[in-house]
This record gives C-alpha cells, structure tokens and sequence, in this order.
C-alpha cells in the first residue's frame, strides 16, 4: 500500500516536470506559425526582388493605373432627376438591387481579410501587394453605393427585407463562413472554397449578373448616368479581382492536382442558390419593371458560371508555368 502511494507521488511529480519543461520549451520556441508572423528571416526586395513579371504585379500595375476614381467626384445630379420619374415598381426594383449591391459589397469588404492575412503569412508579397488595391476597391464600391442610396434614392430606412432566403445564404452564412474559417485553418481545400466563394460566385457570377441588369434597365432610355459610370468604373475593378481568383485556384490547383473534384463540388454546390437570388427577385413583381425578362438573367448568369469553370477547368493538369501563362494572358485582354 505504501509503495503505491510512493509509486504514484513519484509519477505526479514526474508528468508536472514533463509539464514545466514543456511550458519553458514552448517560451523559449513558439510554434512554427508563431516564429513566422514575429520573425522575418529575409526581405524579397533585397534578395531576389520583385516579380514583375507575375500575374499579381501586372494586376497592380493595372489597379494603380484605373482602380484610382473617386466614387465622390461621380455626378450624380441627373440621377436623382431621373429617380422622380420613375414609377413606384420601377423604384422599388431599383432600391432592391441596390440594396444587393450595398450590402453585397459591404459583405466582401468585411470578409476578405482572412484571405490577404493567409496570403501574407505564405509571404507571396506580390500577391499580397496587388490585395492591397483588392481591399481598397471593395472600400470604393461600399461607398459608392450608399452613397446612390443616400443622394439619388434619399433613403435611410432599413433595406434589408430585399435580402431573400438565398441572398441570406451566400452573403449572410456562406461567404463570411468560408472567409473566417481561414483564420482557423488555412489549408490550401479552405482557401480553394473561400475563393470560389468570393471570386467565382459572389464577383463571377452575381455581381457580373448584377450590372448587367442595371445595364438593361438604364442604359437604353439613357438613365442615371452617373450611375453607370459608378459602374462601368466598378466593373473594370472587379475584373482585376476576378483574374486574381482565377490565379488564385489554377495555382491551388496547380500545386494540389487532387483537390480539384473539391473545388468543382464547392462550385455546383453554390450554383443552386446562386440562381435562385435572381429568381426570388422576380417573384416579386408580376410584371418585371423596365421590361426586364427573368429568363435573360438566368442564362446571363449561368453563362458567367460556365466560362468561369472553363478557365478553371484549363488549370487542371497544368504546371505552375502554364498557369501563369494564361493568366496573363487573360489580364492583358482584359477577359476575366
Ligand atoms: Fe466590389
Ligand atoms: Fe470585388
């Protein structure tokens, strides 16, 4: 009985030395992860330098050159005269998709750090530099949109009941979920779903499906110019983040062949309420204001989706070399 008690006091005394040493060791050496964001043991600018050639750095040269306009200095005074001669269901379509817009954009704002902070600490400083104009445009559009609301609208009241079950599910739950997950786990399966969310869907396909039907709406009649300059403007921005997320996967899926049956279910899983965010607005009228036909959009969507995947689909099986190849080629034709 007696040896026991010794027997045990000693293993006690044992497994909290372990525990101390253990304390000391993780002090003395954090983690990997840890040493990495504390230290750096080199600078890429006087080492190898920059790589000016790389899809990243010609996406900022091109935002240093045109993501500069100032959402503040678009006339909107034809706008707001327009607003008044529209009718109640032409206003109350145009206040949906601009509460879309605003919160969509407010929603890619909040959402993308996760991602340039993954970036940063894999120190792709290209990448990461060109993300800096990336945040800073989805900051433009943010405001610019309110701003609509704000000037041409004159609405303060909450906007926020245009958002359906589907546009709740993408903006609300998915895209935040996929974005901040990464803060938790960076590996390269998470950050393959974060950009297919942000890049494929969200900016490939809705946003691209999104100015096309403020397209259709105003441009004939020649309405709210100043609008769509905001957009024509917002437009070339998004292509430039577009390109990036098109890298972004070719190069995941470059360096990991076997993720990509991932990356296409993240992509058809998304498909379902990405379509029906347009349905649900339609439902809402029994005839579509400005002549709008809900069938148009539905395809205008879908062939975004298409020639997305296919570009995507052009990175399987390539080499790292290959990838940034094409997208150079994609960013110099201005074809995301
Ligand atoms: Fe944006
Ligand atoms: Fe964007």
């Amino acid at each position: 009985m007696l040896n026991a008690l010794f027997d045990s006091a000693e293993r006690l005394q044992t497994i909290t030395a372990k525990k101390i040493w253990f304390i000391i060791l993780k002090t003395i050496y954090p983690s990997h992860r840890q040493d990495d964001m504390t230290s750096h043991k080199s600078f890429i600018t006087v080492t190898s330098g920059l790589n000016r050639q790389s899809p990243p750095m010609k996406l900022f040269e091109k935002a240093k050159k045109f993501g500069i306009w100032n959402p503040s200095d678009i006339d909107l005074t034809e706008d707001c005269v327009d607003w008044q001669s529209f009718s109640e269901e032409e206003k109350d379509l145009f206040l949906r998709l601009t509460a879309l817009f605003a919160a969509g954009e407010e929603a890619v704002t909040l959402d993308l750090l996760p991602l340039i902070q993954v970036i940063a600490e894999e120190g792709r400083l290209e990448e990461e530099m060109y993300l800096t104009t990336f945040l800073f445009e989805e900051a433009k559009h943010t405001d610019f949109f309110r701003r609509v609301l704000d000037e041409v609208c004159q609405h303060n009241g909450d906007l926020s009941g245009y958002h359906t079950p589907s546009y709740q599910t993408i903006f609300y739950q998915h895209l935040p979920k996929a974005l901040h997950l990464l803060k938790q786990d960076s590996a390269p399966i998470n950050q393959i779903r974060a950009s297919v969310t942000y890049n494929m869907v969200v900016e490939g396909m809705l946003a691209e499906t999104g100015y096309h039907a403020f397209f259709t709406m105003l441009e004939k009649q020649n309405l709210m110019p100043g609008l769509r300059k905001g957009i024509r403007l917002l437009k070339q921005d998004e292509s430039r983040h577009i390109a990036y997320g098109i890298f972004l996967l070719s190069r995941l899926v470059a360096e990991h062949p076997d993720l990509w049956d991932e990356l296409e279910q993240e992509m058809n899983g998304l498909l379902y309420p990405a379509v029906a965010v347009i349905g649900e607005a339609f439902s809402a009228y029994e005839v579509p204001p400005f002549g709008l036909v809900e069938e148009d959009f539905i395809n205008y969507a879908m062939d975004q989706f298409q020639k997305r995947f296919a570009r995507l689909e052009k990175a399987r099986g390539a080499g790292l070399e290959q990838v940034i190849q094409t997208t150079n080629r994609v960013i110099e034709e201005d074809d995301a």
